[in-house]
């Protein structure tokens, strides 16, 4: 996979050799009007902000590649608007808004949060702008403290895609958003990056998790559907099984399970945070998301709530705030994505076997994008408006010593492989259903796996 090559191997000194910067791979990191995979997160919705950093003047913002105004009407409604006024282009981030929209302070001109104009005071009465002439608007909604808008095509709005981790009962959402200065692939792909966590998040310096983190994991790697690509990693910590099973769904979706490795077994249970890398400019980027908090998920209690918002968040590195010497001395995950440059270089990268979801990942989007682009429908499988649909990131922890006197690599590979056919192949979507009963499934899969059974494989696995 590696991609260096001097037709007769390595060579010493090779700095000038590898001097020349070349192009990025624009067609999964650009994302302007137009693009092909700004086309393909067009298909989704989107958050554009916190509620919070929406206050009572109208906030300005870059959302793939478009200058955007966001605010929140007299009214109450959201809006999310094109920046610059269709007058004559003043920005209406100095505009005021108003009961039902927002009127430019240039010459008053008074748009409804549809973008439909109310009012053009300036204009004589025989002026007919009005009824011609709409502004750039997208439908925009709250959830749980996120303003999402569509901003694809009309005809082809997609329902809203309300997670069943977004319902659970005795689970507090605490949203956050991250401002990083690079590309979004790069922010985006490292969930499916579960290597480096064994080496940044422990190895390689501070413990910046917990000390589990730092045991090796079986890794595995899968695909579903052509929209979701996911990984297994199953650790051994002391007595314990430690089962993380997180999922990306293309474009920019992506869970990860509960953080902290809990001194009691766990089933099924879910995550520790929900995020969407979304694009500001080609070489910027949020991640708007949600931490999960609930006994279940908090057992350690490292979790930190009041730590969890508007540029800030409770795990280490996350944030591009800290002091340069502790960025150097201690870095997380912020300085790693951000450092890749502005937009990675896949052309000077070479991956090993340990990329093999960073690989998917690319490939998988690369394929909705071109399907995109032929107007096929893009991968999606949302349940119909008003109703939850089901994700299958799970964290697990069971209570299974070691075998004596062997490794239990191939036990560890099956039990994580079981935990991975049960979740994806459940059919009952109810969460208050659906919960109970992969509980009870998961906590069956030891005695199952160490009686030798194989797992039924739902999807296709790729082993490290
Ligand atoms: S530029 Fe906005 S009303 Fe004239
Ligand atoms: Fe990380």
């Amino acid at each position: 996979m590696a991609q260096q090559n001097f037709e007769t191997g390595p060579k010493p000194f090779a700095g000038y050799q590898l001097s020349k910067v070349p192009a990025s791979d624009d067609t999964l990191t650009r994302v302007g009007p137009g693009t092909p995979c700004g086309e393909l997160m067009r298909r989704y919705w989107q958050p554009v902000a916190m509620t919070k950093m929406v206050k009572d003047r109208p906030l300005r913002t870059v959302i793939l590649g478009e200058e955007l105004v966001v605010f929140r009407d007299g009214s109450g409604r959201y809006a999310v608007m094109h920046l610059h006024c269709s007058h004559r282009g003043a920005s209406l981030e100095y505009g005021r808004v108003t009961q039902h929209g927002i009127q430019c302070c240039y010459h008053g001109w008074h748009y409804d949060i549809d973008g439909r104009i109310r009012e053009t005071p300036g204009e004589p009465s025989r002026s007919t702008i009005k009824g011609e002439i709409s502004h750039g608007a997208y439908p925009a909604i709250e959830r749980h403290g996120l303003v999402f808008a569509y901003m694809g095509p009309p005809d082809k709005r997609p329902p809203f895609p309300d997670f069943d981790t977004l319902n659970l009962p005795d689970v507090e959402l605490a949203p956050y958003a991250i401002h990083h200065p690079c590309n979004w692939l790069q922010v985006h792909e490292n969930l499916m990056d579960p290597v480096h966590a064994v080496f940044l998040h422990a190895k390689m310096g501070n413990v910046q998790f917990t000390a589990a983190w730092g045991e090796e994991p079986v890794t595995e790697w899968g695909e579903i559907d052509g929209r979701a690509v996911f990984y297994v990693a199953t650790r051994r910590v002391g007595s314990k099984v430690w089962v993380r099973f997180n999922e990306v769904l293309v474009p920019n979706f992506g869970q990860v399970g509960g953080f902290w490795a809990g001194a009691d077994e766990v089933m099924f249970s879910r995550v520790g945070a929900t995020r969407w890398t979304v694009p500001g400019e080609d070489n910027s980027c949020w991640i708007f998301g949600y931490r999960h908090f609930s006994e279940e998920l908090e057992r350690g209690g490292a979790g930190k709530k009041e730590l969890v918002g508007y540029e800030s968040q409770d795990m280490y590195g996350q944030t591009g705030d800290r002091a340069y010497e502790e960025m150097q001395s201690n870095p997380g995950d912020w300085e790693v994505m951000v450092s890749q440059r502005p937009t990675a270089v896949h052309a000077l990268e070479n991956l090993g076997h340990s990329d093999l979801g960073v690989s998917m990942l690319r490939g998988q989007l690369r394929r909705a994008v071109e399907s995109a682009s032929r107007d096929q429908p893009p991968p999606l499988a949302l349940a119909p408006e008003g109703k939850i649909t089901p994700s299958w990131t799970t964290n697990t922890i069971y209570e299974l010593p070691a075998p004596a006197g062997g490794d239990d690599l191939d036990l560890r590979r099956r039990i994580g492989r079981m935990v991975v056919a049960e979740v994806v192949a459940a059919k009952e979507f109810d969460p208050a259903k659906r919960v109970p009963a992969l509980k009870e499934a998961l906590a069956g899969i030891p005695a199952r796996a160490l009686g030798g059974e194989e797992p039924a494989v739902p999807c296709r696995f790729v082993s490290l």
